[in-house]
């Protein structure tokens, strides 16, 4: 957590985000198919860079959860929200692999939302977590029947951006992420309907699925 908590307020300059990450970003965005009014989890939100394209979708009458356990990051992404005037954002600090559901429902209804969300996603955190198949279990708990989840991590790239492997390596241990963690598994293994894309030769990876009807 040191990490994230000292580079907080630089996060967003050093993230990458324009030639490489955001476009897992705007993939994810498309492909999880969120709706007007529903509640979205956004689990290791950070700074907040998900929250753009998420209070579009589901429009003031939605929620927008976001869960991370950096207090300096929350602090960044509760000033992008005040920012914006996305009055609709409501911040935890929790780490997201020792989550309660009963108790993260109370807060989370506590704060203005609902107990269970419509959806539940992960961008570039779950790899940080040594413990993933936990936060993973907190997603699915933590959302309705037939939620849609979303995951967006990184791997090593492939193919001709093999090449590459060692700056995407460098990326990965600088932020602390593990690269060869492929939390994304977790998702293909639960869901139905699981859609899936590669961008940047591989290094990003995206998925997206229901939770069956009988879960
Ligand atoms: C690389 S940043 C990604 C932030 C954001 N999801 C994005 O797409 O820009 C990883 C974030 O995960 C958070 N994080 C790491 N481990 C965590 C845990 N166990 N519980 C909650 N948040 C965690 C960090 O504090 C950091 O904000």
């Amino acid at each position: 957590m040191a990490k994230y908590t000292t580079i907080a307020p630089l996060y967003d300059l050093l993230s990458a985000e324009y030639p490489v990450y955001g476009a897992g970003r705007r993939r994810l965005a498309e492909l999880i198919g969120l709706q007007e009014g529903q509640q979205v989890l956004d689990i290791g939100c950070g700074t907040g860079l998900n929250f753009p394209w998420l209070c579009e979708r589901v429009t003031s009458t939605g929620t927008v959860i976001g869960i991370d356990r950096s207090p300096t990051m929350l602090a960044q992404a509760r000033g992008r929200a005040q920012r914006n005037g996305w009055t609709n954002v409501i911040l935890i600090q929790a780490d997201a692999t020792e989550l309660e559901t009963p108790d993260t429902s109370a807060r989370i209804t506590s704060a203005g939302g609902r107990a269970l969300s419509d959806a539940a996603l992960a961008t570039y955190s779950l790899s940080l977590m040594g413990d993933w198949p936990s936060a993973w279990q907190a997603m699915w708990d933590l959302t309705t029947a037939q939620a849609r989840l979303g995951i967006l991590d990184m791997q090593k790239p492939t193919g001709f951006a093999a090449a590459f492997r060692p700056l995407a390596q460098l990326a990965c241990r600088l932020g602390g992420s593990n690269i060869d963690a492929h939390p994304w598994t977790a998702l293909e293994q639960d869901c139905t309907e699981a859609l899936r894309d590669s961008l940047r030769g591989g290094h990003l990876q995206v998925r997206v699925g229901s939770k069956p009807q009988a879960a």
